[in-house]
């Protein structure tokens, strides 16, 4: 499929046949997820859910999302927290660059909160969330549909798996053959634009 026919097809798809994914198109979903950018201070892994009992309880640690349940696969798209901001000097390219970003207010807030699990899952989320968008891409690409879900319960989702404390779950992506058909995305509208400056 032409790129732009993807862009067009990629809307949230939240109901799914009960068909199964072969394990070739998993490891193309993979692929694509791992050839998303990561930073020099965030890596991100991928959870490949297909057991049943483990998909449900994920769904119950979901805002409202419990359908994710009945996708063949959901891709729990984590990022490892290892590294902290909190560590770093102030001359560091990662300290700069986020006080250029957001303030010094805001980072000696992220830096001087206790809970660190939440601070860094929220500073390092980027890269696992652009990996799961080259899923949902590549996963419209060969007739599958999908949907970024994050209103979830990520330490219950954490324990669900097992994961190590350096591992955090961000957001979900369930994929699965589409059994709803949403309108595709018009081409024509240019929206959501401005040129040089905003109010040229
Ligand atoms: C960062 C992000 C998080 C999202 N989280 C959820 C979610 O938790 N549950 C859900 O049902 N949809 C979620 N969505 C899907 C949006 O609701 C959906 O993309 C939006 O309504 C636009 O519809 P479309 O994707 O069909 O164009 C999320 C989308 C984004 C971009």
């Amino acid at each position: 499929m032409e790129i732009k026919e993807v862009y067009k097809n990629r809307r949230s798809v939240r109901k799914f046949k009960d068909t199964e994914i072969d394990e070739d198109i998993i490891n193309e979903l993979l692929f694509a997820a791992n050839s998303a950018p990561c930073t020099d201070t965030c890596n991100y892994f991928f959870g490949v859910i297909r057991d049943s009992v483990v998909k449900h309880q994920i769904g119950e640690a979901t805002i409202y999302a419990n359908w994710v349940a009945d996708a063949p696969v959901i891709f729990v798209c984590c990022s490892n927290i290892q590294f902290d901001l909190k560590n770093e000097t102030a001359e560091s390219y990662a300290m700069q660059g986020m006080t250029a970003r957001y303030g010094k207010e805001t980072v000696d807030f992220l830096i001087g909160t206790e809970n660190r699990k939440s601070a860094k899952t929220l500073m390092q989320a980027s890269p696992a969330y652009i990996a799961a968008q080259h899923i949902i891409l590549s996963a419209v690409s060969m007739g599958f549909r999908g949907c970024l879900v994050d209103f979830i319960n990520l330490e219950k989702i954490n324990k669900i798996l097992g994961l190590p404390d350096n591992i955090t779950c961000e957001l979900l992506v369930p994929i699965g053959y589409p059994d709803e058909t949403p309108i595709p995305i018009k081409t024509n509208e240019k929206k959501n634009v401005f040129y040089d400056k905003w109010d040229k």
